[in-house]
């Protein structure tokens, strides 16, 4: 989300006049988009800013801007914490930082602006002429924003606001859009991406009518058939529900893996963080996907070092790792945060244990991690071509999401492909494979790709006459 929002600040900043520079001594404005999820995240923020202030006292001119989640949570605070800072913007404000940086600029003090958009929810439209991220092979498209839920641990209700969904009808054409310009897999975005709504089908808060999320992926399916993958992130296990999983069963666009947060494997820490699921209601539905799409991978999302976390709390976390099979992990140390109902519980798990436990997870999630790239090496797999790596080899990830190098032959340009490849060697987080498409196969692909090139141009121009007329 957080890398997301730092695309839709260059397009908005690129359609106020501004360019990207390649080499930080030149530049005239440094936008440092920021994350509060963790505490280390901030301790960066700040050290990253005296580093700032100094560039600013060799060169008055350059300006400064923090936004993103930080700068929602700190506000006017952060002008107080750091002097060279000359505008805050919260992650619903992005819109208005070109006229905020004109007004400093015409000798405004330092401006902040933090409000939600709540009564007229706004999720900028991609910019095709200024856009970084047209053309990308995998590109992402926001379905909702904020989040109702309330983990104990989490900032985020605080620093995104409630949740609000973006229309169908606007999804989907932007999703045909992006595809149009050449993206081929579109990852959809939002805190608790599976809850979405037609925005005027919404219950009022705490609502408990099912979510219409799978609807809105056969909306996709159906309208948007060049789509080769569509993958979401992040869900809530809690709208993991059986219409969710038939779309996994009658969907082919949706690819073989899913990332589904679990956050801990006991009952008694679930309860604390208010995930409103048990370990076997979340085990049951992520089984029930397996059923469906026999081989489908999953990946997760884990805390360890939450308060009161006993050493048979965190064992439960490392048998539900084994039990779902997850194949990947990011794995956090409990960090307390500003506004969060955890705070009350205090945070008496010692910096010594979570490190033990946190090692421990990490070495789980990397055998099974290892264990199932191991059992892929002899098997064909459709890579999606992302980019290219040194020398002839390119890298692009299966259906599974793993990720796969192979050596093309010469002369071809494959980003964008769908291709085919047997895998020969496992390594530690990634198969090497040999491709398996003949020249001729290449040479088609290739070619069709380029028409989508033209394509592509012709849309910029066109955009382009129609911003300069507008
Ligand atoms: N401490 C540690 N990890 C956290 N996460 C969210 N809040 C915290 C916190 N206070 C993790 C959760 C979430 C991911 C994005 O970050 O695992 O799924
Ligand atoms: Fe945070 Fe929970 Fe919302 Fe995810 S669902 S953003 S962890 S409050």
């Amino acid at each position: 989300m957080n890398a997301h929002d730092s695309r839709r600040i260059e397009e908005v900043l690129g359609g106020a006049g501004y360019e990207s520079a390649s080499d930080a001594s030149e530049v005239d404005l440094i936008v440092v988009n920021t994350c509060s999820v963790r505490e280390k995240a901030e301790h960066k923020l700040m050290s990253f800013l005296g580093t700032l202030r100094r560039e600013k006292e060799r060169r008055p001119g350059l300006m400064i801007a923090v936004a993103g989640c930080v700068a929602q949570q700190e506000g006017e605070a952060l002008l107080n914490k750091e002097s060279a800072i000359d505008v805050v913007i919260g992650p619903d404000n992005i819109p208005e930082l070109p006229a905020l940086l004109r007004r400093v600029e015409d000798g405004a003090p330092p401006l902040v602006h933090t409000e939600f958009d709540v009564e007229a929810p706004g999720f900028l439209e991609p910019s095709a002429s200024l856009s970084p991220a047209l053309g990308e092979v995998s590109t992402y498209v926001t379905v909702m924003k904020g989040c109702d839920e309330r983990c104990t641990y989490c900032i985020v209700p605080h620093t995104r606001g409630p949740e609000r969904y973006r229309k169908a009808d606007d999804i989907v054409d932007e999703v045909a859009y992006r595809v149009r310009l050449g993206a081929r897999e579109v990852t959809l975005l939002g805190q608790t991406v599976n809850s979405w709504y037609e925005p005027e089908d919404a219950p009022s808060r705490g609502g408990e009518r099912p979510s219409e999320f799978p609807m809105l992926l056969r909306r996709i399916a159906r309208e948007v058939p060049e789509l080769t993958r569509l993958r979401y992130t992040s869900p809530h296990p809690r709208h993991l529900t059986d219409s969710l999983v038939q779309a996994h069963a009658d969907l082919n666009v949706l690819p073989a893996h899913v990332h589904m947060p679990v956050q801990s494997g006991s009952d008694r820490m679930l309860k604390r963080m208010l995930r409103r699921y048990s370990r076997a209601q979340y085990v049951s539905r992520v089984n029930k996907l397996k059923e469906v799409r026999p081989g489908i991978t999953l990946s997760t999302d884990v805390i360890v070092g939450f308060p009161g976390e006993t050493e048979s709390d965190f064992e439960q976390t490392l048998s539900v790792i084994e039990e779902a099979g997850f194949v990947a992990a990011y794995c956090f140390k409990y960090s307390p945060r500003p506004h969060t109902p955890a705070l009350k519980l205090g945070d008496d798990i010692t910096p010594s244990v979570k490190s033990d436990r946190l090692a421990r997870l990490l070495a789980l999630v990397e055998h099974q991690q290892s264990k199932h790239l191991r059992s892929l090496v002899g098997q064909k797999t459709k890579v999606l071509v992302e980019k290219r790596g040194r020398n002839d080899a390119w890298t692009g990830r299966s259906e599974r999401h793993e990720i796969v190098h192979f050596v093309g032959p010469d002369g071809f340009d494959l980003e964008g492909a769908l291709v085919e490849v047997e895998v020969e060697k496992a390594n530690k987080h990634s198969l090497m494979g040999r491709l398996l498409q003949s020249d001729d196969d290449l040479f088609a692909m290739q070619a069709s790709r380029e028409v989508g090139r033209i394509g592509l141009e012709k849309d910029r121009n066109r955009r382009h006459r129609l911003r300069v007329l507008g």
